[in-house]
């Protein structure tokens, strides 16, 4: 018997069921809806058999990394690995110690950030399928990744793991990342939903913003993951919103997630991130994850939130049964839908020619050139001599950054890239420039740095961060290069101009030191094991780069939103963090409030040049539910094959809110030879013009004129040309 207080709870529970059953009948089509309906009843018809203690095994962990099987039934357990940018070497049952196989070095894919500057959705589908593989071929049924909370502050320490500032590129990145794996028989797991968008007091910052920011800048990839790319698990965040943790959030995981997008998939939290039983049972948490209790037990995996208690609170009738036969449908779901219960499930494949191959192409289209002024790049074929700088060309990267370290099968430094590549041909002038462990000997180390400087025809300086700064649980306090990084390329750039920085980092760094003294910038991300030989083949021209920007780069810290808006910490009482800045997150603030960035987002040069013409927009005027076509011309009129990202960004003049002075809608990337033209064509509909209306609680586009801009930068804008939407007159 339920007790009575409780009675309108669990009637609003199962109503929400209910309504949730029908939203996932809603979304599938025909041929899905009788495979769907199947599954259904394959699922039920296990549930039926299950006794109360085996779905309460189903429903939390039994080690760090898995839940319980029921053998009486033939039902597994799940088995997850992190995730996101490869599969992570294997843990110890209860601590995050590495067990030392040697069998689980794997392909070590470039950091998200690095996916997202290819501006190409085909290299996030490959992305995705070589971590699906090897996830399979390493025997997880979860792999935890994409990670896409939205860049709000450059100091966030995961920063690296996401996808950068825009939703709207992180929408295109990620729907196929998704796919990818899921093709693989594994279940892919967006990541962190949401708001997570600091380390510092990751478990208690408390996040208060607008519902317009929520769904117009924090939301947008959570969605594209779930409605477009059937996700089929998801990660709910350390952080609180509007006062409650977001892996028992009543909004966030029912209200949106469930209802309004209709997932049909599992929640699964973040690690520890479960507080409270009745909580996590009502608002949506499926599977709780974790590494210890209140008690202060370390992995006493009977007593989760969602173990015994939450079994005594079913068994006292303080909680209907249904609401864990929810959760365990839900599971049974993806385990359907990843093939666990078909002998003919897919195998996967671990470290393949193939799998390298998919890292070094990805690699290569991440890196961006920054700043080509004096032609420093390619390198010169004739270079006799190269002065190599700093402690990050000869620095291994994969082993950092927290959850998502990899154990690499092998990474090629940028240092063993160009020995291969030279083969003694031409001199490599080595000095470590700056060093990570030692501050004692700053000026000895720059001394040697100018001298190998001096004696070169180039010089190469490897700088930027690394994941003592970029890291899990911790984010940076400046934005600036570390080991007196400033001061060494300033001398060196003194000594011999002819001098390229190349920055490793998944964050923005302040460069205004420096940058009008040196002749080339790279970005080079922490892009994988084939990161260095993706660096070489670009220094040396044998890759075009074709890398843009997904985030800016401000000039200093001080002038990114979050600094001037003033509220990161959650020092307040309540740990409340306010996003002030709103909506004006990243481009969307610096082009608003014209403030100028060091580098804008979308930015990246090539070593050939491309020409824009012939802007059409054909209608020129719609209404809702009509669309219309943005047609132009790129060509190559360089002398090299390049690749050109083409942006298309919104601006609407005339409305009766804030809107930011431009916001991206469209891009596209074309490959071209010298000489060669291609025609870009973007479908734009009332949703590209819309905002997010508090007042309606609903997507709105206003009448008017919009303004439609077409760039290869956010600042760098080739055409415009005028759309009109009005809902009386169009056709
Ligand atoms: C991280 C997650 C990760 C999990 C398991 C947590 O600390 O926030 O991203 O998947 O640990 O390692």
């Amino acid at each position: 018997m339920f007790r009575e207080t409780a009675k309108h709870r669990y009637r609003v529970v199962l109503l929400s069921i209910a309504f949730l059953g029908m939203a996932w009948n809603c979304r599938e089509s025909a041929g899905a809806m009788n495979s769907n309906k199947k599954i259904k009843q394959e699922i039920d018809k296990m549930v039926s058999k299950m006794t109360l203690e085996e779905k309460i095994s189903m429903v939390h962990a039994n080690t760090l990394f898995t839940t319980a099987a029921i053998e009486r039934l033939d039902i597994p357990g799940l088995c997850m690995s992190d995730g996101p940018h490869g599969v992570r070497e294997e843990q110890k049952p209860d601590d995050f110690s590495p067990t030392g196989l040697s069998t689980d070095a794997s392909t070590y894919l470039p950091t998200l950030t690095a996916l997202a500057a290819t501006w190409n959705p085909d290299m996030s589908y490959c992305f995705g399928k070589v971590l699906g593989s090897e996830a399979r071929a390493r025997g997880k049924d979860v792999i935890l990744g994409p990670a896409i909370n939205i860049m709000r502050t450059p100091l966030c320490g995961r920063n690296f793991e996401y996808m950068g500032e825009d939703p709207y590129l992180t929408s295109k990145m990620v729907v196929p990342y998704i796919k990818g794996v899921q093709e693989n028989d594994v279940a892919a797991c967006v990541k962190h939903f949401a708001l997570n968008n600091q380390e510092y007091k990751r478990h208690s910052a408390d996040v208060q913003c607008s519902e317009r920011a929520l769904r117009e800048i924090y939301l947008p990839g959570f969605k594209a993951a779930v409605q477009e790319g059937g996700v089929l698990t998801l990660m709910a965040a350390y952080n609180l919103f509007r006062g409650q943790h977001c892996c028992q959030n009543e909004y966030l995981l029912n209200e949106i997630l469930k209802k309004e997008w209709g997932f049909s998939g599992a929640v699964i939290s973040d690690w520890g991130g479960v507080y409270n039983t009745k909580e996590a049972a009502l608002n949506g948490m499926d599977i709780e994850m974790g590494t210890k209790v209140p008690n202060g037990v370390r992995n006493d995996f009977e007593n989760y939130f969602l173990a015994k208690p939450f079994l005594n609170e079913i068994r006292q009738g303080a909680l209907p049964e249904s609401v864990l036969d929810d959760k365990v449908k839900r599971i049974l779901y993806v385990m359907h839908k990843i093939n666990m219960f078909d002998k003919n499930r897919k195998p996967g494949a671990f470290n393949t020619p193939d799998h390298q191959k998919t890292a070094l192409d990805v690699a290569q289209e991440a890196i961006v050139l920054l700043k080509n002024d004096k032609g420093l790049l390619p390198i010169a074929a004739d270079v006799k001599s190269i002065a190599v700088i700093g402690e990050n060309a000869a620095m291994e990267q994969a082993h950092g950054g927290g959850s998502s370290n990899i154990k690499a099968k092998y990474e090629i430094t940028p240092l063993e890239a160009l020995q291969k590549k030279l083969n003694g041909r031409v001199t490599l002038n080595v000095a470590q420039g700056y060093s990570f462990q030692d501050d004692a000997s700053v000026q000895k180390l720059i001394d040697e740095a100018v001298e190998a400087a001096k004696k070169s025809d180039i010089v190469i300086v490897f700088g930027g961060l690394n994941h003592q700064f970029e890291t899990e649980g911790r984010d940076r306090k400046d934005m600036k290069l570390p080991y007196h990084q400033d001061k060494l390329i300033r001398a060196v750039a003194e000594a011999n101009p002819k001098t390229i920085v190349v920055l490793i980092c998944g964050s923005p760094v302040e460069v205004y030191q420096w940058v009008d003294a040196v002749g080339a910038v790279v970005q080079g991300w922490y892009a994988g094991m084939e990161a260095g030989t993706a660096m070489v083949n670009v220094l040396f021209g044998d890759v075009n780069p074709s890398g843009k920007l997904p985030f800016t780069f401000p000039v200093r810290l001080e002038d990114s939103p979050v600094d001037v808006y003033g509220d990161y910490l959650g020092d307040n009482e309540g740990n409340i963090v306010e996003y002030r800045e709103d909506i004006l997150v990243g481009y969307r603030y610096y082009d608003t409030k014209k403030v100028a960035p060091q580098f804008c987002f979308g930015h990246g040069l090539s070593y050939t040049q491309f020409e824009y013409d012939k802007l059409k927009i054909s209608p020129a005027q719609i209404k809702a539910g009509r669309q219309t076509v943005v047609s132009l011309e790129v060509k190559n009129v360089g002398n090299s094959f390049g690749a050109e990202v083409v942006q298309l960004y919104i601006n609407a003049p005339e409305s009766s809110v804030i809107r930011p002075e431009k916001e991206l809608k469209g891009f596209a990337k074309v490959f071209l030879k010298p000489g060669q033209k291609n025609t870009v064509r973007f479908v734009i509909d009332e949703s590209h013009l819309s905002f997010y209306d508090e007042s309606k609680k609903q997507w709105t586009a206003e009448n008017g004129i919009f303004n439609v801009l077409i760039g290869s930068s956010s600042r760098d804008i080739r055409l415009k040309g005028g759309l009109e939407f009005n809902d009386k007159t169009a056709k």
